[in-house]
């Protein structure tokens, strides 16, 4: 039989995303609802191995629902990726009497999870926390709405200047290897075309439909390219490629970058934490470890942690046939 869980502690790992103080309060609150100690780890892996640890009360996260970033601070572990770096964690988790971990974060902070429950057997629930929205056993990832709403923001500025100047835009948002964010978000902001790595549209479609698009009498577009896509090189080569052999056009790259992983995260984004943040406390005291708790037909079910990594993750084809109407 599992061990009776006392002392919860919580950790942020990987990039961070608008949402991580909101599934940080859940847990300390569902903690304290539960009379079960909650401690916050700073920086992620590399703050269990330093034992940078803080004991949190429903108190000491006042007023950080609305907050982006994360209080506890966020962080890539080297050392956590060794034996020996594992093995300090351990050691430092037991020190102080922490019988569960709490990880919110995307692939690689599951990744460390997993590897770690397998060496040592202590008791882990992951919460997806990335604006990639790449994690399998999700619709989707904390962040992921907020990040959207920035991106859509950025792009509106974006189109009100490349429509005063007839000028094409190139706009890279992130997501690294996924297109999710690309596809919503080009057709929240009515793009003309969108880029991801799920699709190879290659370079003769675009131009074609860059040109059809200008015949049609548009005189400026907003191009949305995925950070991961593979079309051009990368994005300025892609342009530059566009430019040459459309010089009717003058041609312009706006790379949004990390403003898409700040900001006060969206009601959609508290909601969704508060939710995981309590299953997570849930799970952990049932006995449960080695899941990750997600969002599946708007209702909170679990997936294990590998699948949660390696699982396969289609693009919606009916977002993507959208995609393919609305944007001509
Ligand atoms: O995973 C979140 C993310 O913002 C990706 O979209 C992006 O590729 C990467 O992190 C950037 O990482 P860093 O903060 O290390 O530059």
């Amino acid at each position: 039989m599992s061990k009776k869980i006392k002392k919860i502690g919580v950790l942020t790992s990987g990039g961070d995303a608008p949402g991580m103080n909101a599934a940080i309060r859940a847990v300390v609150r569902a903690c304290s609802y539960k009379n079960i100690e909650c401690v916050g780890i700073y920086r992620g892996y590399q703050g269990v191995i330093e034992g940078d640890f803080e004991e949190l009360t429903p108190r000491s996260v006042r007023n950080i629902i609305n907050k982006g970033g994360t209080i506890l601070k966020s962080a890539r572990s080297k050392k956590f990726r060794t034996p020996e770096g594992r093995k300090e964690a351990y050691e430092q988790l037991v020190k102080a009497g922490i019988d569960g971990l709490i990880l919110i974060g995307g692939d690689g902070t599951f990744t460390g999870g997993m590897i770690f429950h397998k060496e040592y057997g202590l008791p882990c629930i992951g919460i997806p926390g990335t604006i990639d929205n790449d994690i399998a056993g999700t619709s989707s990832t904390i962040g992921y709405d907020t990040a959207l709403n920035t991106v859509v923001e950025a792009i509106d500025k974006i189109r009100d200047t490349a429509s005063s100047h007839n000028r094409l835009f190139f706009v890279e948002v992130m997501g690294r290897d996924a297109g999710d964010i690309a596809l919503y978000s080009g057709i929240g902001a009515g793009a003309e075309e969108i880029l991801i790595p799920e699709e190879d549209l290659g370079l003769d479609r675009l131009l074609e439909s860059l040109k059809r698009s200008k015949r049609s009498g548009k005189s400026s577009s907003i191009v949305v390219v995925a950070e991961g896509d593979r079309i051009g090189k990368n994005v300025f080569e892609l342009a530059d490629y566009v430019e040459k052999n459309m010089p009717e056009y003058d041609v312009r790259v706006s790379v949004l970058g990390h403003m898409q992983r700040g900001g006060s995260p969206s009601c959609f984004d508290r909601v969704l934490a508060s939710r995981l943040g309590i299953k997570a406390v849930d799970l952990l005291i049932k006995g449960e470890s080695n899941l990750m708790v997600g969002l599946q037909n708007n209702v909170v079910r679990t997936t294990d942690l590998e699948y949660a990594v390696k699982g396969n993750r289609t693009l919606n084809k009916e977002l993507l046939r959208v995609g393919d109407i609305v944007t001509m």
